[in-house]
This record gives C-alpha cells, structure tokens and sequence, in this order.
C-alpha cells in the first residue's frame, strides 16, 4: 500500500475565497481539529501577505503538534524570511514557495524571461534549503505551461533542494488524463524526480478538481492538496472529504491510504462550515444531509436487505452517528459527555461545564434535544480560544404590521451592563439597530443576514448568520436560539465581537 500524504489547504486557499476569512482564533480551532484528523501537512496561511496572517500562521505552527505546518511564500527573500520567522518554532515546520511557469503568467504577470524564472527558482529553493530542510516548490499554473520547460523548472527546483514538487492546476483547465500523463511525464523525464515527493494541487473551475487529483495518484503522485468542504479560491480546490474517501472506498484500485481518520470527517467538515456561516449543499458528496438517504421505495427496500446494495461506505466511516439518541433536561453530565464523545467531540472540564451550562438553559426550553441539536449547541459554546467581548443580556422587542418595531437590548462587557432603545424596519432591524447604538463603530455593513432552523418542529432552534463587512473583510457570526429573534442578536454580537 502506498501512503498517499494529505496536504490541507483549508487555512491558505480556502481562507482566500469570497467571504471564507476566519478570525484567528477561529483558525487555530480548525488547525487542532484538522490535526485531530489526521493531516499530514496543513497550510497555515501566506505569512507575508498581512501581519494577521503571519500572527496566525505562527499560531497554529507553535499550537499543532501532529501535523507538519507550512507556510506560502513567493519566491522572494522578504516572503521566505517572514514565512520562516512563522513556522521555525512549530514541532514540523515547511516552507512552500511558488512561482509560475507557464507563457502567459510569466509574460503578463512576472513579466520574466524562463531563463530569468529558472534562475529564481534555483536561488529562492537554495535561500529557503539554507533556511529549513522542508522546502516545497509549486510550479504555479503547471497545467498551463510548456511540458519541456515544466520539467526544467522541476528539475532545477530539486537541484536546489526542493523536497516536495507541487503541480498545481490553477485555474482548473486539467483533464483527468492530462493530469495522468503530466504526472508520468514529470517522474519520468526529470532526471532528479526520484528525490522529491510530487503532489497536485487542483481546482475545481470544471468540477474536475477531485478527479484530476485522483489521476495524479494514479500515475505516482504521493501528496494530494485539497480543502475541507471543497473551499478556495473561485469555485474551490479538491475536496479532502471526497480524496480522501475516494482512496479508502477504492482501495482495491489505488492500492494506496492515507493516515486521515475519516471518522472526524463529518465533525470537521460541520466546524469548518458553521465557522464561516455555511452549509453543506444537500446533495454534497459525503458531508450533504443526502449523502447517505434512501427515499425510493427500492433503495429503501434494497438497504434493509443489504446496506451494501445501494451504500458504498457507511455514514459511520465518515463520523455520522448512527443511532439517534434524544436527551432532555433529566439528562446527566456524564451520559451527554460520552454522546459527544460518539459524535466526535472531546471536551475538557472546563469546557463541559460551559456545554453542559448551555444544554441545561436550552433544555428548559425544549422536551428533546437530538445529535443536531447538540452539535449545533456545541458550535455555540464559547471555547478558551472564542471567549467573547459583548454578550447579549436580555431584550424586549415590540412589533406588528401597523407599528414602527422597537427593541430594548441590554449587552454585557467587562461586568458591565449596558441598554438603549431603537426603531426598526421589523424586530430583527431595530434590535440591530440597539446593539449598533452600544457597539459604535464606523463603516461596519450588515452584508447578509439569514436564518435556518437545525431540527424540524415548531420547538427547532434556529440558527442565524450574519455577514458583516468591515474594512474591506468579511466577518461571520452566528448565534443559536429557540427564538429567532435572539439568534439574530446573538449573531450579530458574535460577527461584531469578530471586527473588534
Ligand atoms: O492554485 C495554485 O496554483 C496555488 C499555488 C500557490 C499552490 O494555490
Ligand atoms: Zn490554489
């Protein structure tokens, strides 16, 4: 069996795309659960393209013990420099420089000659080796450039010390079996390939992104870069999820594993999503609510008889509980510990005691809390690395179809309490309206604002998010609440807490 190694990019490429940008403590939460899964590498961020994001990458590089931890870097000394002050004090440090090879990169975007790209390439892996001895080198826009010069800048980079070669389809243009025969290509006429572990890196512009991966696997290639959900720049990279069970489902073919657990598949993919305000399409391939239902009558039929007739992994394989237990307000600490446990949540002391505080106040409100319910409760507990600033006290609002709505909301900061009053266009507006009179600041835009319900029943909690935009980023809150009403101030709060 080969071990194919599993290099996430969630942090990096996923954090680039539209509205995907996390607070960095919200990074180093999804940098532990992505080591609790398994990750071989986890790309931190760019160090160099802000100080939040070198901040950050030093973070999770000092927090993250398990997993290697890399760094972006342009192939410039400035970026390597920061890049390394980044990464040098994690357990596993990398660095990962890229360049672009192909015509129209080099010509429009480098503005560089190939023998200038060569040279650089050669000079930058050498400066960075001199730094660390884990240096990958990314042939930005692989796909896209000339197959003779591509192995040349291969094989320079691995001349100059390169360790792990990364083909990248940047833009998603690859086919499957062009990626396959630019991958035998590469190992078979670079003279140097043997010395380094090649990877893909693949977009998904087409919807080919996991395919194109699974054929560089196919023709040698041991890394495979992706991103949990599918997230990144545009329409995404490779889906780690899908790799990921696409190795484990078909070994039989691959003849190849990965070190992921895939049974923190469904937690990680859950954290990731509600920590930018999304949700997993229905029909989303192992994570969707629909990955693993049977509507028609056959495949019903067909499942009782045989899970195997019509399911090729069972959702316990990804992390999806299988029984559904129902815990209410006589439940015990203990018994809902070990029900998180089974859904993938391993909380601390310190931790339960906040949960179970929070399970306790939703009990009163509700007879039943289902595996949902709880995993979205658990979204909402503030761990040690998200204690808030503002905290929603209480509120009143007033509102009907012949009257201007008004709200009292009453926040907490520091022990202190403070409340005003505000007119709205509806409740949800003029308790936005209340918060914005206590947390002053300038330019912050309310870009979007929903609601979904976690569970059915008229006793569902909602879940609201909010999309604030300021200074140019977005911030994502959410809040949760048998009311509807206090989920959205709750959300609010928490994407205010964020621009803060
Ligand atoms: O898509 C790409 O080419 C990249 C590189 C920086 C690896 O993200
Ligand atoms: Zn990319």
């Amino acid at each position: 069996m080969r071990n194919i190694r599993i290099f996430d990019t969630t942090l990096r490429d996923g954090e680039q795309a539209p509205g995907c940008s996390m607070h960095i403590k919200e990074k180093i939460e999804v940098a532990l659960a992505l080591e609790k899964l398994g990750v071989d590498v986890m790309e931190a961020g760019f160090a160099a393209s802000s100080k939040g994001d070198f901040d950050s990458v030093k973070m999770v590089a000092e927090a993250v013990k398990d997993s290697t931890v890399a760094s972006l870097a342009r192939c410039v000394k400035k970026d390597i420099d920061l890049a390394y002050d980044a990464v040098k004090n994690g357990a596993s440090p990398r660095i990962h420089i890229f360049l672009a090879t192909s015509p129209i990169h080099m010509q429009y975007k480098l503005k560089m000659t190939p023998d200038q790209v060569l040279q650089n390439i050669r000079e930058m892996t050498k400066y960075t080796k001199s730094l660390l001895s884990n240096v990958e080198f990314s042939a930005e826009d692989a796909t896209r450039s000339e197959r003779e010069f591509l192995a040349k800048a291969v094989y320079t980079a691995i001349d100059a010390g390169a360790t792990v070669i990364n083909i990248p389809d940047t833009v998603g243009y690859s086919t499957p079996s062009e990626m396959y025969d630019l991958i035998k290509y590469l190992k078979t006429n670079v003279e140097n390939s043997d010395k380094a572990i090649f990877s893909v890196h693949c977009h998904n512009d087409l919807g080919l992104a996991v395919a194109n991966s699974l054929a560089a696997v196919e023709a040698g290639a041991d890394q495979v870069e992706c991103t949990v959900n599918g997230l990144g720049e545009r329409a995404g990279n490779a889906a780690l999820e899908e790799v990921v069970m696409a190795i484990k489902t078909r070994k039989d073919k691959f003849l190849a594993e990965t070190k992921v657990d895939s049974t923190k598949i469904y937690m990680t993919s859950n954290l990731i999503y509600k920590t930018l305000g999304l949700r997993a399409p229905i029909n989303k391939a192992i994570v969707g609510d629909n990955a693993f239902a049977h509507e028609a009558g056959i495949h019903q039929h067909g499942v009782l008889q045989n899970r195997e007739t019509y399911e090729i992994m069972s959702p316990q394989s990804v992390g999806i509980p299988s029984n559904h237990m129902v815990f209410g307000k006589h439940s015990g600490k203990h018994a809902i510990k070990d029900r998180l446990q089974v859904l993938g949540h391993t909380l601390n002391d310190e931790e339960m005691n906040v949960f179970f505080e929070n399970f306790k106040n939703l009990a009163d409100k509700k007879r039943s809390i289902s595996d949902a319910e709880l995993i979205a409760l658990i979204g909402h507990t503030e761990s040690p690395y998200l204690a808030q600033e503002y905290k929603l006290d209480r509120f009143t609002v007033n509102s009907g179809n012949q009257m201007t709505s008004t709200a009292v909301v009453r926040l907490s900061y520091n022990n202190q309490l403070f409340e005003r009053v505000a007119l709205g266009h509806g409740p949800v507006d003029a308790a936005f309206n209340a918060v914005n009179k206590i947390i002053k600041g300038p330019d912050r835009i309310l870009d979007d604002y929903s609601i979904q319900s976690v569970t059915d029943g008229n006793d569902a909690l909602g879940e609201a998010t909010v999309r604030i935009k300021y200074n140019d980023t977005i911030y994502t809150g959410t809040g949760l609440s048998t009311d509807i009403i206090e989920a959205s101030i709750k959300a609010y709060i928490n994407g205010i807490n964020k621009t803060l």
